[in-house]
């Protein structure tokens, strides 16, 4: 069934949405940690160039086939194969993609949560509430139950909106907020006793760490996941964008964009877990390694962030300011993949589909919040090193070797007309036929 399409309104209300969606949990809490486990530089530098090999020419993928289809990732995928078994791929790609964002959106709602909590802990704190403070801060079922369905509100909320009204709109204001509230949150941190050292462990590489299989297959994980791809996310995304726009040049932005804010957060994180250290929290566990799971954001930075008296309430409130408008920002995009299938595929009303889908979700969020233990690191390994590497090694098969590459060509011709004789043109189609498909085959069976 036909349903009117939304469109960004601009280039910057594009860049805000995807950058949006791209920085969250993975950049602020994910690139930092990865980083301090894996040899620092080293694993910066590996990450960036896997970044810039790998996972640009993949979001350029989705970003082209988008546009082109101006149709949700399911419909998209049908709408460029050439034939009855592509078609066929097109599908059970779309339909794995779905699932996978609503498993991703299942585990982050419940990290999410718990940014919120701590949130209004320090609200609590500044209140002298002690014994909301300690419910706030005490990881059981009931807390992480309602702060889940607190966060799936709210991205239900944006979502339900509209594409203008509601995603751009809110990603447009957060954003900036987000750029501006780490810029100072990292300024403070370093000024602080001991940030050097963690500066230092952030920034003097260990280069025997660089060939090692762990750091690659981390680093390549978490560009993929950073960028949010494999899920059709910015396809999706891709899919709003006006015909007016150089594909070409503002995926570069969002990729840089991306990367910058995952380096400023590893300035911020680790400068502040060695500030931590001296402040006389232990930041590495019994087996001499970083505290890099959970246990960092709930345990090491609010321990930091009491040893700071006063100044600590308001540190933290900026902090998980900070991780949940990274958190939302991301939901939105990932809410918004099944959404435009159940819109436009279904002919299904954009607020009924989002309260719905939003509604299983959550179900599940709520499954994996009663079972943590088994459940939680299932799906995160399952769907973010399994499936998006693998789903995005797809969408570099369908645009390289099944779509047309006239098509392809006219397709980016469309906001740059001289695209043919243009650099990327040169590069990227043999890049993203050969090059990413082995290299994410390989860096995956390691
Ligand atoms: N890119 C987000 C992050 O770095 O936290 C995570 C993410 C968002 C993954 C959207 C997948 C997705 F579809």
């Amino acid at each position: 069934m036909a349903v009117a399409r939304g469109e960004f309104s601009s280039r910057f209300g594009f860049l805000m949405a995807a950058t949006g969606s791209a920085v969250g949990l993975g950049n602020i809490w994910g690139f930092p940690t990865n980083a301090a486990s894996n040899g620092g530089a080293a694993f910066l530098i590996a990450y960036l160039i896997l970044t810039f090999a790998l996972a640009y020419p993949a979001l350029m993928a989705e970003l082209i086939i988008g546009r082109h289809a101006r149709a949700n990732a399911v419909t998209a995928l049908k709408s460029i194969s050439t034939g009855p078994k592509s078609r066929w791929l097109g599908l059970t790609v779309g339909f794995i993609g779905m699932l996978t964002v609503s498993f991703i959106l299942s585990f982050y709602a419940i990290v999410s949560g718990w940014m919120i909590a701590f949130f209004f802990d320090s609200i609590a704190r500044l209140l002298g509430l002690e014994s909301a403070s300690q419910w706030l801060t005490l990881d059981a079922v009931p807390r992480n139950a309602i702060f889940v369905v607190v966060f799936m509100v709210v991205t239900v909320m944006i979502v339900s909106a509209g594409v203008k009204d509601g995603i751009e709109r809110w990603a447009s204001r957060l954003m900036p907020s987000l750029v501006i509230i780490l810029v100072l949150l990292t300024i403070y941190v370093l000024t602080l006793p001991g940030a050097m050292d963690g500066v230092r462990a952030y920034l003097v590489p260990d280069f025997s760490r660089i060939a090692d299989p762990q750091l690659l297959v981390d680093a390549m994980g978490q560009a993929f996941f950073s960028l949010s791809l494999g899920v059709g996310t910015m396809l999706v995304y891709g899919s709003y964008i006006s015909e007016k726009e150089n594909l070409p040049f503002i995926g570069t932005l969002v990729a840089l964009l991306d990367v910058g804010i995952a380096v400023l957060a590893g300035l911020l994180i680790l400068p502040a877990m060695y500030v931590a250290l001296s402040n006389g929290v232990e930041i590495f566990d019994e087996t001499g390694a970083f505290i890099a799971g959970p246990g960092l954001i709930v345990s090491v930075l609010p321990a930091l962030f009491e040893t700071m008296g006063v100044a600590g309430i308001f540190v933290a409130m900026a902090f998980f300011i900070l991780m949940t408008i990274a958190s939302l920002t991301s939901s939105i995009s990932m809410l918004e993949v099944p959404v435009a299938y159940a819109v436009e595929q279904h002919g299904i009303g954009r607020h009924q589909a989002s309260l719905s889908i939003a509604a299983v979700i959550t179900v599940i969020s709520l499954l994996v919040v009663f079972y943590f233990d088994p459940l939680f690191d299932l799906v995160v390994t399952y769907t973010t090193e399994f499936s998006q590497p693998m789903l995005a090694l797809f969408f570099c098969v369908f645009v390289a070797w099944i779509w047309n590459r006239n098509e392809v060509l006219e397709e980016l011709k469309k906001g740059c007309p001289d695209a043919e004789s243009g650099l990327f043109w040169k590069i990227w189609p043999f890049y993203v036929k050969f090059i990413c498909p082995i290299a994410i085959l390989l860096v995956y069976f390691q």
